[in-house]
């Protein structure tokens, strides 16, 4: 059966472009798919964030995952940290990759710029070594993820091919990202030219947040000049991002959502049908995220999850070490 694996990093409050652009689709790939999910939470020290804000982020990232249907019966769902051949496999991999490879990488240039120039963590840097050490563990074939972090999953192909050819041998298996069709790059709701990220409060909406306060936001949402409906990313990059929206969680095409659409000429109408279908999506995350935080569901899957993945990870990473000479193994 092949492979499937994908994480969220557990840096803040889950978004709704977490969710439609990876987390909506992660329990389609359980069904044809050895799927693997797991809490990328050494990524999330990449750059500082309260103790206590990262814990309760991580209990809640995986009460997130079950309340979106991932079903632990059929994938392992586990915290990266409780799999320290993650970290083994990171310090063997570091040495393949190179670093001017590494300082082109967008979302390092776009974080990096924010930071004191003198002050930028190597672990920062160094991020996608280990995002390539997760999904080479377990012999991913396919990564399903956003936009935003394709471009990591291409560099790991990359090192996938320089290692392979290295050592003449098909160490590991050549990953293959998966980007949705609909939603790989939802906008803030305030500035539909920026993405939405986990850290920007006005124009985010979160997956706990109060559905009152949803609602008014995605009303207030900037829009563009006009009445029309129409997907257009230059002249109404607002629109097109709530058509977006709807389209991805209605499972139809911009195409139709455009069509569903071609009467409505007034945006307040339109927003509010938006606004329906988010809440009816969120709504229903809600209760079951209520359900499942106030039981020790979350704990148990962990300890199972670990049990699994390290059984397939250390498979791996022996079979790394002893490619790479290293004695007794
Ligand atoms: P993270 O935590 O930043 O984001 C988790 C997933 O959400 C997607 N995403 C979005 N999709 C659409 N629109 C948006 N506005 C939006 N914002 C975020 C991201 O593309 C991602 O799929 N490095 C990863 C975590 C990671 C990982 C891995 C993923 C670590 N190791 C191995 C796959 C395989 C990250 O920081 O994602």
């Amino acid at each position: 059966m092949k492979r499937s694996l994908s994480g969220i990093k557990p840096t803040g409050k889950l978004t709704l472009g977490n969710y439609i652009g990876a987390l909506k689709n992660f329990p389609k790939f359980q069904e044809e798919y050895e799927n693997f999910i797991f809490v990328a939470d050494l990524h999330a020290l990449t750059l500082p964030i309260d103790p206590d804000y990262l814990k309760n982020n991580t209990r809640d990232l995986v009460a997130l995952y079950l309340a979106c249907g991932l079903d632990p019966n059929k994938t392992t769902i586990f915290l990266q940290s409780d799999v320290s051949e993650h970290s083994e496999l990171n310090s063997i991999l570091q040495n393949y990759l190179y670093m001017g490879e590494l300082s082109r990488m967008t979302q390092f240039k776009d974080k990096s710029k924010k930071l004191n120039q003198n002050a930028i963590g190597l672990g920062l840097f160094a991020y996608p070594v280990l995002m390539c050490a997760d999904i080479l563990l377990y012999n991913a074939d396919v990564v399903p993820v956003g936009e935003d972090q394709k471009q990591h999953v291409e560099l790991c192909r990359n090192l996938v091919h320089r290692f392979n050819t290295r050592y003449n041998k098909e160490i590991f298996v050549m990953p293959e990202p998966i980007v949705p069709q609909v939603g790989a790059r939802i906008m803030s709701l305030s500035d539909p030219t920026k993405k939405m990220s986990k850290s920007d409060e006005k124009g985010d909406i979160f997956l706990l947040e109060n559905l009152k306060s949803i609602e008014k936001k995605i009303m207030r949402a900037t829009t563009d000049l006009g009445s029309d409906i129409k997907y257009d990313k230059e002249n109404k990059p607002g629109i097109s991002n709530l058509l977006m929206i709807y389209a991805s969680l209605k499972d139809i095409s911009v195409e139709e959502a455009e069509e569903h659409f071609k009467d409505c000429h007034r945006y307040g109408d339109f927003k509010k049908e938006v606004a329906s279908v988010v809440i009816d999506t969120i709504s229903k995350i809600q209760n079951k995220y209520n359900g499942i935080i106030s039981s020790n569901l979350v704990d148990e899957v962990l300890k199972e999850g670990a049990k699994k993945a390290k059984a397939v990870a250390s498979i791996t990473l022996k079979n790394v070490q002893k490619t790479v000479g290293i004695y007794g193994k």
